[in-house]
């Protein structure tokens, strides 16, 4: 994939000049975050040449583009599978016995941080705080919150999403 096979459809760049025009004379760079997100949701992550697009289309730099989409664990900088499992790795998720279950989610998904299941269902990534202390261990897939999280509650979700 390069960047010149990289174009989005009339329709996306129609939700790229609406995002633009939210935002004053020169400040198109301000529409990056709406727009990474609708790049994603359209490819499903955001590769070097999508960024590349990116850059060209708000008319600033790639390295601009990038500090962004790796700054941001809600990027997916390689491809992934149907559901990102986001899991919680920060403080008060652990105190609540968040390792424990964590290292059981990747035993029962026989698959390391970061990867993809050979199936293509599941990719594991650790993120920090998803604003749910209170009711950790805590993972989120898409829009979706899972917490109170034992092993069995995390057997129970992978085996309905596995169906
Ligand atoms: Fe896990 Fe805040 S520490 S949600």
């Amino acid at each position: 994939m390069t960047t010149d096979t990289i174009v989005f459809s009339k329709e996306l760049l129609e939700k790229v000049k609406e995002i633009i025009g939210r935002y004053p004379e020169g400040r198109q760079k301000s529409a990056l975050l709406p727009v990474l997100h609708l790049a994603q949701q359209e490819y499903g992550w955001v590769s070097p040449e999508i960024m590349d697009y990116i850059a060209s289309l708000l008319d600033i730099q790639p390295i601009e583009v990038y500090e962004v989409a790796t700054f941001y664990t809600m990027f997916h900088l390689e491809p992934v599978g149907k559901n990102v499992i986001e899991y919680c790795r920060t403080g008060p998720c652990c105190t609540m016995g968040g390792e424990e279950v964590y290292r059981h989610l990747l035993d029962k998904l026989e698959i390391k941080t970061g990867q993809t299941t050979p199936d293509g269902n599941f990719t594991v990534k650790e993120v920090e705080c998803l604003a749910a202390c209170g009711w950790g261990p805590c993972f989120q897939i898409r829009e979706k919150f899972y917490t109170h999280l034992t092993n069995e509650k995390v057997d129970e979700i992978i085996n309905d999403l596995s169906k």
